[in-house]
């Protein structure tokens, strides 16, 4: 496309800084320019802009007056559950499994940048005896819920693992899957898809070039989600599965218990067609945000937005009015999905301020000391004022989130928290079989041999462990990698 067509497009739209270095680009980065900007619906560029500023505005209206908790009908803690009830969700959920009706959404396009690891964070390794990856550590939960559906239910347990991706994460992430067997898991069970993005602006609107002859663009935020699974034919692979429900998560929990069957079952059994997993508040400052309800309709609102003084509100019993923390891990059933994907449009957009890299006026890229523009990101959790039977399902922290967000520098939720819960979790599961070990030692239990703490006491009760680290191996791993505690 020559100069003064695209000048026309883009002065239109005011945006005609992006073609300001034109003369000086080679002939391939001219194409490649000029179909960047051919992809983009400028109207709909500056719309978006337009958009998210108006709704920054509002989000940044204090919300207390009309915020209301959870309604206890729509709120159950699994450690408050007797034994049978679990047991009666989880065996629901198992069915379904069995019957290969539930898929999981992982969300694994964000950038992971406060985590300063420059691969997806999947492929993060945070030290445990095994080295074993988050992808690969969820890969395995997988395989073990799988076998524990077919054993419960003789039918050949199968969930599909729909992994979105985005343009920086698609190909390491496919890449790393393939060179490692996929986890020991089907194939053709992993679906890879791409979310979308969302070009960077300055504060007045304009696009900003991160080369002279390319555009800045990010993805659209993990409620980019919806989009992606209508533009991708997810939603379609979901309906020909024939797959009921879905289990969306953050690829950053090291205790994520993947497609977890007591959520699925409290769901189904509810007929929920949305959910959010939530772990008490550990204080009123902790910075998550709290599920809770705005004008009636059920939204997570950030810890930004809440007041001092909802934030520190009590009930007569002590607990936090607002306690339902937010972990970014929720149910969808696939009706909710595609309903919900014909109108993500209009879901909120969200405005952060960035160092955004540019191009200077000489032509040289900088990167920014202070944020000079802004990215725009839509939130998962914003469909939820769209459900029609929304519930909540508290879980412990101590047993199922543990977030991996930033480097060890940052002492809290970075790769040394997250390796200690994981190990310290996985010796309360030796303790409650019957084991012995002391604090000081380091024991893994592979999720190929356990998902939750089952499926171990004939190999450690009463036995004492003193080897640290120490890796329990599944009867398959060790017999093809060696014996127990060997790497
Ligand atoms: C998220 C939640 C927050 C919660 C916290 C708990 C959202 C919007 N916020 O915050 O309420 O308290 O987790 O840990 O859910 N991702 C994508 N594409 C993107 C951006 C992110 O797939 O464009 C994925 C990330 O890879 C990650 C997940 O979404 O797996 C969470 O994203 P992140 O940006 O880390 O959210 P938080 O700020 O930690």
């Amino acid at each position: 496309m020559s100069y003064e067509n695209l000048l026309s497009i883009l002065s239109a739209h005011g945006q005609e800084q992006l073609i300001k270095y034109w003369p000086e680009l080679s002939e391939n980065e001219r194409e490649q320019l000029s179909s960047e900007i051919l992809n983009l619906d400028f109207g709909e560029v500056n719309e978006i802009f337009r958009r998210a500023n108006e709704t920054s505005k509002v989000i940044f209206d204090k919300l207390d007056n009309d915020l209301k908790p959870i309604p206890q009908t729509h709120y159950e803690s699994v450690p408050n559950l007797n034994v049978e009830k679990i047991e009666e969700y989880e065996n629901t959920g198992l069915k379904e499994i069995s019957e290969g009706r539930v898929g999981v959404l992982l969300l694994a396009g964000g950038q992971a940048t406060r985590l300063g690891f420059g691969h997806p964070k999947g492929m993060y390794d945070v030290g445990l005896p095994s080295r074993k990856t988050l992808f690969q550590i969820q890969g395995e939960r997988i395989r073990r819920i799988q076998n524990m559906a077919t054993e419960k239910y003789g039918k050949e347990g199968k969930i599909t693992w729909y992994i979105m991706t985005s343009e920086h994460t698609m190909g390491p992430t496919a890449e790393f899957f393939k060179s490692h067997s996929y986890f020991g898991l089907n194939k053709d069970d992993i679906v890879f898809f791409k979310q979308g993005t969302f070009p960077c602006y300055d504060f007045n609107g304009k696009v900003i070039l991160a080369k002279k002859y390319h555009i800045n663009s990010a993805p659209d935020g993990n409620g980019g989600l919806y989009r992606a699974l209508k533009a991708e034919g997810v939603l379609e692979d979901i309906a020909g599965r024939g797959i009921k429900h879905l289990h969306a998560h953050s690829v950053d929990n090291i205790l994520i218990k993947v497609a977890d069957p007591v959520f699925i079952g409290y769901c189904s059994s509810k007929n929920a067609d949305c959910a959010a997993k939530v772990v008490s508040k550990s204080s009123p400052s902790e910075a998550v945000g709290v599920v809770c309800r705005v004008n009636g309709h059920y939204k997570v609102v950030e810890y930004s937005e809440l007041t001092d003084e909802a934030a520190e509100s009590r009930e007569p019993d002590g607990r936090l009015t607002f306690s339902a923390g937010n972990i970014c891990n929720h149910y969808f059933s696939s009706e909710f999905l595609a309903k919900i994907c014909n109108y993500e449009s209009k879901l909120k957009l969200h405005v952060a301020k960035k160092k955004i890299p540019y191009v200077d006026a000489n032509g040289v890229c900088q990167k920014p000391a202070e944020s000079n523009g802004i990215k725009i990101e839509k939130f998962i959790f914003d469909v939820f004022e769209f459900a029609e039977n929304f519930i909540c399902l508290e879980v412990a922290r101590d047993v199922e989130f543990s977030a991996l967000k930033n480097a060890d520098s940052a002492k809290k939720d970075c790769p040394s928290t997250a390796r200690e819960d994981l190990l310290r979790l996985h010796r309360k599961y030796i303790r409650q079989a019957g084991g012995e070990i002391t604090d000081d030692v380091d024991i893994e239990i592979s999720p190929l041999l356990s998902y939750g703490g089952e499926n171990i006491e004939e190999l450690v009760k009463n036995e004492v462990f003193t080897i640290s680290p120490f890796h329990l191996k599944s009867y398959e791993e060790a017999a093809t990698n060696g014996v127990n505690g060997k790497h």
